[in-house]
C-alpha cells in the first residue's frame, strides 16, 4: 500500500459537478438515480431481478433470482436460460441492423465498418465453423488475437454456442499461453498469424506453436485467422485457415440457450500467491452488470460512438468491448495499435476521425499521452467527446485535471470507474449526470452494490478518513463464480474473513466527509504495473528458474507512467557481481522473465545482492525492501536482520 497516494489524495478538495451540456442529453435523472437506489436498498433481489427482465432477453424467464444455499458459490438467476450473443446482436436485427456495430481501425490505419446485421452474419457463420471443429456447449477455447474485429466475433462466437472461451492477451508469452491451455484442457486455439503493433509484427502463431510444442495435450484443432500474411508454419491436421474453417458454413446459427450460470467464460489474473487465477464468469449475472454499467456510467444513447481502448485479453475489452456495448446496440471503436504510433496524437486523430463521443482508457495511457503535452491534443477537433472514463489503478489528480480540462474541454465528466476481473462490471463509480466528480475519487457504489470499508475484525469503519479493507457486503450479479477447477482457492482467496460473509476485494480505501471512496491500493502482493495486475510471486518464480538465481523477491516503487515499475532483489547462485553491476545479465533476466510471463512483467530494475533481508524466523522483509527500492530512509528496526550488511548493497550503494 502507498503511503505516498494516501498523503497526495487528502488534500483533494476540488469538486465538479456535471455540466449542464452533458444533463441535458442524459437519461438518467437524479430522480431516476435516486428512485434506483432506493429500491436496491429495499430489497436488493427484487432490484437485480426486475433489472434482469427489462434489460435482458430469456428463452427460459428465470423464477428464482439468487440461490444462496451453498454460499459464497452464489448462483444468479439459476433456473433461467438465455444467450449472451442473442442478447448481443439479434436482438439489433430488427431496428438496428445497418448501424454500425464495430468501426475497426489498423495499426497502418486501415479503416473497416462493420454493422449489426453483419456482424451477426459473421459470428454465426464462423459459430457453424467451430461446431464443425467439433466444438460444442461447455468446451473451452483459447482465444488467442490482436485487437482486431474478427477476437470479438471469436468470443461472440462461442458464446453463440455455449463453448468457454479464455481469452490470453497477445502480450504474454508461450509459457503463460500454455499454462492457461492446460488448466483449461481447452479443445481449440483461436489465433493469427501475427498482429501488428507500433509498426512492428506480434508474432502470435509461432509463439502459439512453441506452446503447443510440449504439452497441451488438449488441442485438437488451430484456427488461424490470416492478419499479417507474413510466413508462418501450418501443421498438417492441427492447424488449419479461419477462412477454410468458415468455407461453405452457413450464416445462420441457432444460439444454443444456456442457464445463466453456464460459465460465458474464464480469465486469468494474478493473485498473491501460485499460478494465474482462472476466474469464471457466468452468462446471465454476468451479461447484466456489463449492460446496467452501459446504461449508468456510460449513459450510453444510440447516437454514441464509444470507444474503450482495453484489449481483449483483459476483463476492461471483456465487458467494455466485446459484451457490455453490443448488447446495449452501442457503435464501438477497436483499435489494433498503441497511442503513440505512429505518434502522441494517434488517439486524438481517432476521436476526431470517429466522432467518438465517449473514451474510457487507463490512467497509464493518460500520464504517457500527457508527457507528450498539450499542443498534440489541442490540435485535433475533440468536440464529438461527452463524456471521458479511466479504470485500472488510482488516477492521480494531476492527470485527472489534465484529461478533464485538455481533452474533455472542462465540459465532459470524467468516470473513474472501481472494478476488478472479479466484479465483472463497475462497482464504485460516477453518474455522470448526477454525480458531483472530485479527482482521485472513484465517487460512491453504485445502485445495488453494498460496498463498504471494514477493519480486521471485520466491524465496519465509519469514521472519515480511516484507511480499512474494501469489501462488498451482498452478492451482486456479475461476482466471480469460482476460480476454474479450484473452488477452494475461490474461498481462500475472496472470503478469508468474517466468516465468509464478505466478499474481499484486495484493495484497500478510505471514506471522506461525504463518504466518497478513494482507493489507496492492494493489499497484497499484487502489483499494478500500467494498470495490469502482476503477482510478485509470478516474477519470483520466473526469476528462480533461471539457472544463475538462488533467490529473489520483488516489490514495486511508484513510477511517472506505469503507475508502479517493479524492482527484483536478486541472489545469484554463485558470487554477487563486482559493484552489483552486470548489465548483461541484468539484461538477460529481463529477457527472460519477459519470455516466461510476458513483456509486461519484466523487471525495471535488478539489484544483486549476497543474500535477502529476512526476519529470524526466515520471513522476507518486504517491507523493507519496498521502502530500499523506492529510495527512502530507513527507520525501521533491521537488527533481527540476519545480516545487516547487505543493506547498502540492497540500496545499489556497494
Ligand atoms: C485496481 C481492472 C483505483 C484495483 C478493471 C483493483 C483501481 C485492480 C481502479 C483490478 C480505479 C481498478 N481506481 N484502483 N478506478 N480500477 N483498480 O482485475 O487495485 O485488472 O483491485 O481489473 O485494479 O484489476 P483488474
Amino acid at each position: 500500500m502507498s503511503e505516498h497516494n494516501i498523503e497526495s489524495t487528502l488534500h483533494e478538495d476540488r469538486h465538479f459537478p456535471p455540466h449542464a451540456d452533458f444533463i441535458k442529453k442524459t437519461s438518467i435523472t437524479t430522480e431516476k438515480l435516486t428512485a434506483l437506489y432506493k429500491s436496491a436498498e429495499i430489497d436488493n433481489q427484487a432490484f437485480w431481478a426486475d433489472q434482469a427482465r427489462t434489460e435482458l432477453d430469456w428463452q427460459t424467464p428465470f423464477k428464482t433470482t439468487l440461490d444462496s444455499s451453498n454460499a459464497p458459490f452464489y448462483r444468479w438467476f439459476p433456473d433461467g436460460k438465455l444467450n449472451a450473443s442473442y442478447n448481443c446482436l439479434d436482438r439489433q436485427l430488427a431496428q438496428n441492423a445497418d448501424k454500425t456495430a464495430i468501426i475497426f481501425e489498423g495499426d497502418a490505419g486501415d479503416v473497416q465498418h462493420i454493422s449489426y446485421r453483419e456482424l451477426h452474419t459473421r459470428v454465426c457463420t464462423f459459430a457453424n465453423a467451430l461446431k464443425a471443429q467439433g466444438i460444442s456447449k461447455g468446451d473451452r477455447v483459447i482465444i488467442y488475437m490482436p485487437m482486431i474485429a474478427e477476437a470479438v466475433i471469436a468470443m461472440q462466437a462461442c458464446a453463440r454456442i455455449g463453448a468457454i472461451h479464455s481469452v490470453v492477451f497477445g502480450g504474454f508469452s508461450a509459457s503463460s499461453l500454455k499454462d492457461r491451455i492446460e488448466d483449461t484442457t481447452a479443445k481449440l486455439v483461436i489465433t493469427a498469424d501475427g498482429g501488428h503493433r507500433g509498426g512492428k509484427i506480434i508474432q502470435l502463431k509461432s509463439t502459439t506453436d512453441t506452446a503447443l510444442e510440449s504439452g497441451c495435450d488438449s488441442v485438437e484443432k488451430v484456427i488461424v485467422f490470416k492478419r499479417t500474411g507474413h510466413d508462418i508454419a501450418m501443421q498438417a491436421g492441427r492447424d488449419i485457415w479461419w477462412s477454410d474453417a468458415e468455407q461453405d458454413q452457413n450464416a445462420e446459427c441457432e444460439p444454443v440457450w444456456v442457464e445463466a450460470t453456464h460459465p460465458l467464460f474464464i480469465l486469468y489474473t494474478s493473485g498473491s500467491t501460485g499460478k494465474p487465477k482462472g476466474i469464471q464468469h457466468s452468462t446471465g449475472g454476468y451479461l447484466l452488470n456489463a449492460i446496467t454499467s452501459m446504461r449508468w456510467v456510460f449513459d450510453i444513447q444510440p447516437s454514441d460512438v464509444f470507444w474503450c481502448t482495453a484489449d481483449v485479453g483483459w476483463i476492461t475489452g471483456h465487458s467494455y468491448v466485446a459484451y457490455g456495448p453490443l448488447a446495449t446496440g452501442a457503435t464501438i471503436v477497436i483499435f489494433e495499435g498503441v497511442p503513440t504510433y505512429p505518434d502522441a496524437g494517434r488517439f486524438w486523430d481517432m476521436c476526431q476521425r470517429h466522432q467518438v463521443s465517449i473514451f474510457y482508457t487507463a490512467p497509464t495511457a493518460i500520464r504517457a499521452l500527457m508527457k507528450a503535452g498539450a499542443d498534440i491534443p489541442n490540435s485535433y477537433d475533440l468536440s464529438t467527446l461527452r463524456l471521458l472514463g479511466t479504470v485500472g489503478e488510482p488516477i492521480n489528480p494531476e492527470a485527472w485535471m489534465w484529461y478533464h480540462t485538455v481533452i474533455g474541454k472542462e465540459k465532459c465528466p470524467v468516470v473513474d470507474t472501481w472494478w476488478q476481473t472479479e466484479t465483472g462490471a463497475h462497482m464504485i463509480a460516477p453518474v455522470p449526470s448526477v454525480t458531483v466528480t472530485k479527482p482521485g475519487s472513484c465517487t460512491r457504489a453504485l445502485p445495488g452494490i453494498d460496498a463498504a470499508l471494514v477493519n480486521q475484525e471485520g466491524i465496519e469503519i465509519t469514521e472519515a478518513n480511516q484507511g480499512g479493507y474494501l469489501v462488498i457486503r451482498q452478492p451482486w450479479p456479475s461476482m466471480v463464480q469460482t476460480v476454474w477447477g479450484d473452488d477452494q482457492r475461490y474461498k481462500d482467496s475472496y472470503w478469508p474473513y468474517f466468516d465468509g460473509k464478505y466478499y474481499l476485494a484486495g484493495d484497500s480505501a478510505r471514506r471522506d466527509e461525504e463518504g466518497y471512496f478513494w482507493i489507496m491500493g492492494r493489499i497484497d502482493d499484487v502489483l499494478n504495473v500500467s494498470g495490469h495486475r502482476l503477482g510478485t510471486m509470478e516474477i519470483e518464480s520466473a526469476l528462480v528458474a533461471h539457472p544463475r538465481v538462488a533467490e529473489s523477491a520483488v516489490v514495486g516503487k511508484p513510477h511517472d507512467i506505469k503507475g508502479e515499475a517493479v524492482v527484483a532483489f536478486v541472489v545469484l547462485n554463485g558470487d554477487r557481481p563486482d559493484g552489483g553491476i552486470d548489465e548483461a545479465l541484468t539484461e538477460e533476466l529481463r529477457t527472460w522473465v519477459g519470455e516466461q510471463i510476458g513483456a509486461i512483467a519484466k523487471p525495471d530494475e535488478i539489484r544483486y545482492s549476497d543474500n535477502l533481508p529476512k526476519t529470524r524466523s526466515g520471513k522476507i522483509m518486504r517491507r523493507l525492501l519496498r521502502n530500499i527500492a523506492k529510495g527512502e530512509e530507513i527507520t525501521q528496526d533491521t537488527s533481527t536482520l540476519e545480516n545487516e550488511s547487505i543493506l547498502p548493497q540492497l540500496e545499489g550503494k556497494a
